[in-house]
């Protein structure tokens, strides 16, 4: 017998078994009844004329609604409302004029508009407005915003991810907005693109285990809750890997890259019940992610079992015409998208979707039944929300907008989220009565600490940022005095300004607190061809190294930008992404001992510009004079207290396919003062039919100990995570040796291929 067959055999037996497309979707809400439900979306349908049906398939921006000149700019314009919801039907509506409303003006805006749909329509459908939510509620006034989600991955805390969805959640639902184009299940691991701060990072297990905390919290287990959402998982799929690195342009992704690295995240998604996906705004392989059948109805729906609806990105059911020209009309580009499995068009300015599929309906290009499956899938969305209900804001979650606990949810995140990297003679904490010298472009703002998707989409108004949030600079004044800070910009983020005083005022200080990095932006806006930190912020860190005093570097930045030319002689290192509106106070915290740092990175941070890996290579990547040298590898943190791990132990040497390995470890804190640590829990097998990464993240764990303390942390690893996809593209498992890794303990077992 060949081996083909015998593998065959096992794949077809395993591939049943633990095939993860096949794995039932979780059962989104046991309180949902979707039995009538859907005879109510059925009953409704029955009644609905073509043109409502595609008014439903229909999303406009807030500003095609609005007065977009003159002293009323911003304002609703009821004119324009009503023709949209009254003449076109249109049943969805999105997004912020252009910077945040507070609680009071949103509950104005929603209820204008629902009025006009519930009162004004003939089937009194009502709308379903959708907002961004990287961070928070991002649009709204004083909202609490949290650390970005790459910041949020760095905590490795899905406590804490789980906690931001719901008090994401009620802040946007105190707004009367049911649905948040949250979470990005994209796996970031191309770190020049200008939306790697929007991933969890580089790793599929942890943006997985990240995101469905998230759509944990915001969904609870019924949407139709007051305080619950309906999440969006996007960029379904292969967004994240643009090959040049900007934003918007081609990925190339082979099928059993995108199975292994790109799909499991949705996957993931699509189990916790996540009842809608947006979709990828380029292209993969030559087709856009609105024209691609394949991924959006053969693996979305067949495979992935996804039930919800798919809405398109910004504009980009036109682009399939204008931009990707895989159509060659408007009309065709509408087609094709619906036909795709686009059910929904973010259009977003005007009624060409809506004419133009009308026409194709009647035309016998696009089938009735599309229309029908599409609205169904939408209008059950609506009823699950419970906005036939009830589609007005709720003014009793006013009272828990922004709480103290929210806000102290917050601070822990973002205190979390900033990662050690480097800690020469235990420079940190710095003493409350150290004199220090602040300086760089990133010190005296919030924006930087943010980035984009904060009160404007790009992020960038100052202004408009909250007064009672402490940057970096009023941070550390308030926790050891102004008159022990001396405060320097140094330079901007791209041009050098007042170095050569560094020198005179350093002899004056016992440290100097660099922060450096980052503008803020969002999308395209933020492309860049050089992922080296600008050499003026790397003169200004020269210059404060050549006084001689200590240099303690701070990067808040979207993604890790080059500064091996400072590493060495930087005496600590914190990297501190995007932490949110409370980054300075942790910040602060942690630079002063009040808080004990355990962020771990969540991508690799590479060292040169020309060498952007990942931690999860193959063995040929390291062998052969290739060498594997980041700048700090994925999982990398430091804390101020020491962790021991002991005693590694596995549940069996041998386990047969289709049992669990159960891995447990002792954790020691051998330091002197409390701590957490994230424990990171990584496999490997020693041989596989494909290519394979030396090793893999398959679970992780955050506790905090005590000083002296130890704990036993248990780790279960289920066949799933000792199978990949293998030669013929399906998921697949080998039989054969294992390791698994937890810091720097291993132990192997076997996995037979008896039952
Ligand atoms: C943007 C983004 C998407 C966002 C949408 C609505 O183009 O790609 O992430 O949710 O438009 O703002």
């Amino acid at each position: 017998m060949t081996t083909k067959p015998y593998i065959r055999l096992i794949t077809a037996f395993l591939v049943f078994s633990i095939n993860p497309f096949v794995l039932p979707a979780k059962s989104r809400a046991e309180s949902i009844d979707h039995r009538s439900i859907n005879s109510k979306v059925g009953s409704l349908l029955s009644k609905m004329t073509l043109e409502e049906k595609v008014g439903q398939m229909t999303q406009l921006t807030i500003q095609a609604v609005s007065d977009t000149s003159g002293p009323d700019a911003g304002k609703l314009d009821l004119r324009k409302l009503k023709d949209a919801i009254v003449r076109y039907h249109v049943g969805s509506l999105l997004n912020v004029y252009d910077s945040s409303l507070s609680v009071g003006a949103w509950d104005t805006l929603i209820t204008t508009i629902q009025n006009v749909a519930t009162k004004e329509t003939r089937l009194k459908i009502p709308i379903l407005y959708g907002i961004d939510a990287t961070h928070g509620a991002i649009y709204a006034k004083d909202a609490t915003l949290f650390p970005q989600p790459l910041n949020m991955a760095s905590t490795f805390n899905t406590d804490l991810a789980k906690k931001e969805g719901e008090i994401t959640a009620l802040e946007v639902r105190a707004c009367g907005i049911p649905w948040i184009f949250f979470p990005v299940m994209d796996v970031g691991r191309q770190p020049l693109w200008s939306r790697l701060y929007e991933t969890y990072g580089e790793d599929p297990y942890l943006a997985s285990q990240m995101g469905t905390s998230f759509i944990e919290g915001a969904q609870g287990n019924n949407i139709g809750a007051p305080d619950k959402v309906a999440t969006c998982l996007k960029h379904y799929v292969g967004y994240s890997f643009p090959l040049d690195g900007e934003d918007r342009t081609p990925a190339w992704i082979p099928r059993r890259m995108m199975k292994q690295i790109f799909l499991p995240s949705f996957q993931a998604g699509v189990n916790a019940g996540a009842p809608t996906v947006m979709c990828n705004s380029s292209e993969v392989n030559g087709i856009p992610g609105d024209a691609n059948y394949y991924l959006l109805t053969h693996v979305l729906r067949n495979r992935m079992k996804f039930r919800g609806f798919v809405v398109s990105d910004w504009g980009d059911i036109e682009n399939l015409y204008t931009r990707f020209k895989v159509a060659s009309s408007q009309e065709d580009a509408v087609r094709m998208a619906v036909m795709s499995g686009v059910d929904m068009s973010m259009v977003p300015m005007d009624y060409s979707f809506y004419n133009l599929l009308i026409k194709l309906v009647k035309d016998g290009k696009v089938p009735m039944w599309r229309i029908n499956q599409a609205v169904t899938r939408i209008l059950r969305v609506k009823f699950e929300l419970g906005l036939f209900k009830d589609a007005y804001p709720d003014a009793e979650l006013r009272k828990q907008f922004a709480s103290p606990s929210s806000n102290k949810t917050n601070l822990e995140a973002a205190e979390e989220s900033i990662t050690l990297v480097k800690n020469e003679a235990n420079l940190l904490p710095l003493s409350k009565n150290a004199k220090v010298l602040v300086s760089g472009p990133t010190a005296d703002r919030l924006s930087t600490m943010n980035g984009g998707w904060t009160i404007t989409w790009q992020g960038n108004v100052e202004s408009l940022y909250p007064k009672d949030k402490m940057n970096p600079l009023q941070a550390i004044e308030a926790k050891i005095g102004k008159r022990n800070v001396t405060y320097l910009p140094g330079c901007t983020y791209d041009s050098l300004l007042d170095v050569d005083t560094i020198a005179h005022v350093a002899k004056n200080v016992d440290a100097i607190i660099l922060c450096l990095g980052e503008r803020t932006y969002a999308e395209t806006p933020g492309n860049i061809n050089d992922l080296t930190l600008p050499t003026a912020q790397l003169k200004l860190a020269e210059t404060a190294i050549a006084t001689g005093k200590p240099v303690v570097l701070v990067m808040f930045e979207g993604r890790p930008r080059i500064i091996d030319k400072i590493v060495r002689g930087s005496r600590a290192i914190l990297i501190g992404f995007l932490p949110g509106m409370d980054g300075g106070e942790a910040l602060a915290n942690i630079l002063f001992g009040d808080a004990n740092p355990s962020g771990r990175l969540p991508v690799t941070y590479p060292r040169y510009v020309n060498a952007l890996y990942h931690y999860d290579y193959t063995n040929q990547e390291v062998t052969g004079g290739d060498v594997y040298d980041p700048q700090w590898t994925f999982g990398y943190g430091l804390s101020y207290t020491k962790f021991e791990y002991s005693d590694l132990r596995l549940s069996s040497q041998e386990i047969s396919k289709g049992e669990n390995l159960i891995a447990s470890v002792n954790v020691t804190n051998s330091g002197k003062i409390p701590g957490q640590d994230a424990i990171l829990l990584y496999l490997g097998e020693e041989y596989r039919q494909v290519t394979h990464p030396v090793k893999q993240l398959e679970a992780f764990q955050k506790i905090v100990l005590q000083p002296r303390q130890t704990k036993e942390v248990r780790f279960v690893i289920t066949p799933e995570q000792m199978s990949f996809i293998g030669l013929n593209n399906r998921r697949t498992i080998q039989p054969g040796t294992f390791k698994v890794t937890v810091g720097s303990l291993s132990r192997k077992f076997v996995l037979t291929g008896s039952n």
